[in-house]
């Protein structure tokens, strides 16, 4: 049977398979397998995951493989993992995976000059943390800095704001970490009156360097740095980015200077020097301890089997859910205020990644791809916006997370935990003995990640896992996660506008909405 009819032939079984499993209700499949709970779980190093309360059996997983097998899933894992340029848009690796290798080689790539070019901009890295924390990197008055900040936007500010808020605990030395990344002159201003410009390490942080709002922000604050009476910029500004060039005419100066690559995409890039605000935050060693986290994690995904493959497994979930439910929405809960910014991290992960309308032949795809995927923290979301999780119509898959071990404090723990677990079970169970308005219909998926401590390791390897997933995910959607060119449009036209609200005369053939908001704009403009 040749792949594509094998393909139609499982999609239709799994087709008849999701109808009659319809028929039954989650509380049913807890009711049928008692060990339902510990049979649908897996486990790696320190995170347990109970994926039970999703809507599957046995046999959904069953059909779920044999799919992946009809779309060669592992031998794509295999191509990102030897090298091959798996990005076929933009005819480029991805190699995120490369750099969290073992010093001394790659899973794939242990014969290419990569892992050297890696390994010698990580003990860059390492170098210029220990400057600073030997209080050997000085400002223009020679005080040594101690307060970073960190100017990007997206993948380049989106992960490491999430790993420095997750693993404060681990700061190393008084220093102090700020993330700048709107264009609104807001986070500025409040900026300016928390910092002390003589003891402040900017960090431009752009893969491309041409980004308007990352590029502004910086201008904005070195023009700030210099009415403050800094006479040597060049002390107080570093750059990550490959753009080495645009860096240089910046005026950074080349020690202060971390390159990346253009196969690492910006979502998948915080294991590059793109972390530089996480090393100098906790410090080189426990950086290399989130790589080595990381690669743990690469290790399981290349090498265990796609029936034991956690990754791989959580992608076909994903998968079950968007094309056989019709599943739209996808949502991250965190019992654990380290992970606040976790939901933004991976909303960036999955919509930029699967939020495509093209396969991976260019053709335009007639089925749903990525779904919208958002979080908030719990126990708040369950006073805000759990009423539409338990009540809504929607289908909202959802991973919840939680540590294990108490920060300081049982009783507000065990009240954390008991909260992440209920949650699960009610949207599971529901309230079927309720009358109309109090009825809750339960059958609600959910996954529940536990974890004994957050530490950096754990942190590596949870992060790659989602990377992981994203990928198959996209692989089993059949579209490149690698690219991003649906952002392009948008900043196009935000230039054209920006150019036109600048100037009295109209000059651009807009929509009569876009050129009225420009109008009212510049009118508003006339009454100051
Ligand atoms: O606009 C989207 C995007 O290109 C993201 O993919 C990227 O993470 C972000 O912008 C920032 O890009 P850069 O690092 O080049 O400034």
């Amino acid at each position: 049977m040749s792949s594509s009819i094998n393909k139609k032939t499982i999609r239709k079984q799994l087709s008849e398979h999701h109808k009659a499993l319809s028929k039954f209700h989650l509380r049913d499949l807890f009711t049928q397998d008692r060990d339902r709970g510990k049979n649908f779980t897996s486990q790696f190093a320190d995170l347990y995951i109970d994926f039970s309360k999703n809507i599957l059996t046995n046999e959904t997983l069953d059909l779920l493989l044999e799919y992946a097998k009809t779309l060669n899933i592992k031998k794509s894992i295999d191509a990102m993992f030897r090298g091959e340029k798996i990005n076929v848009t933009e005819k480029r690796a991805a190699l995120h995976f490369a750099l969290r290798a073992k010093p001394g080689g790659a899973l794939g790539l242990e014969d290419s000059g990569i892992i050297k070019k890696i390994e010698d901009e990580l003990q860059k890295i390492k170098e210029f943390v220990s400057l600073v924390n030997d209080k050997k990197l000085t400002g223009w008055t020679n005080k040594p800095l101690d307060t970073f900040i960190n100017i990007g936007i997206g993948g380049s500010d989106l992960g490491p704001k999430m790993v420095v808020r997750a693993l404060n605990q681990y700061r190393v030395n008084k220093t102090h970490s700020f993330f700048i990344s709107n264009i609104d002159y807001e986070q500025i201003e409040s900026l300016k009156k928390r910092i002390n410009p003589e003891t402040t390490l900017f960090i431009i942080s752009s893969k491309s360097f041409n980004t308007i709002e990352t590029i502004t922000n910086a201008n904005t604050l070195k023009s700030w740095m210099l009415k403050s009476g800094c006479n040597e910029i060049n002390r107080h500004f570093a750059a990550v980015s490959s753009n080495l060039e645009a860096v240089e005419k910046f005026g950074i100066k080349k020690e202060n200077t971390f390159k990346i690559w253009d196969w690492v995409g910006g979502r998948f890039s915080l294991w590059s020097a793109i972390g530089l605000p996480i090393a100098l935050a906790i410090g080189f060693k426990n950086f290399e301890k989130i790589l080595l986290g990381a690669h743990k994690m690469d290790e399981h995904f290349i090498s265990q089997t796609p029936e034991e493959n956690i990754p791989v497994t959580l992608a076909l979930i994903d998968y079950w859910y968007i094309n056989f439910f019709g599943a739209e929405t996808q949502a991250f809960i965190p019992y654990d205020e380290s992970l606040k910014y976790l939901p933004a991290y991976l909303s960036q992960l999955f919509m930029e990644s699967n939020g495509k309308s093209t396969d991976l032949s260019g053709n335009i795809v007639d089925y749903k791809t990525g779904v919208i995927t958002w979080g908030a923290i719990g126990t708040n979301s369950q006073h805000s916006i759990s009423q539409l999780l338990h009540q809504g119509k929607h289908m909202t898959p959802i991973d919840f997370l939680a540590p294990l071990s108490n920060k300081g404090n049982q009783k507000h723990h065990e009240l954390l935990l008991a909260n992440c677990i209920a949650q699960s079970r009610a949207l599971m169970q529901g309230e079927s003995n309720a009358k109309s308005h109090q009825h809750i219909d339960g059958n609600k998926p959910s996954t529940t990640i536990l974890y004994d401590v957050l530490t950096p390791e754990l942190l590596g390897s949870l992060l790659a896992m989602y990377e992981h997933r994203v990928f198959v995910q996209g692989l089993l959607l059949e579209i490149n996660s690698f690219d991003q060119y649906g952002v392009e449009l948008g900043k196009k036209m935000a230039l054209d506008i920006s150019k036109n609200i600048a100037q009295k005369e109209k000059n651009i053939d807009a929509d009569s909405s876009t050129q009225n908001l420009i109008d009212i704009y510049k009118k508003s403009r006339e009454k100051e």
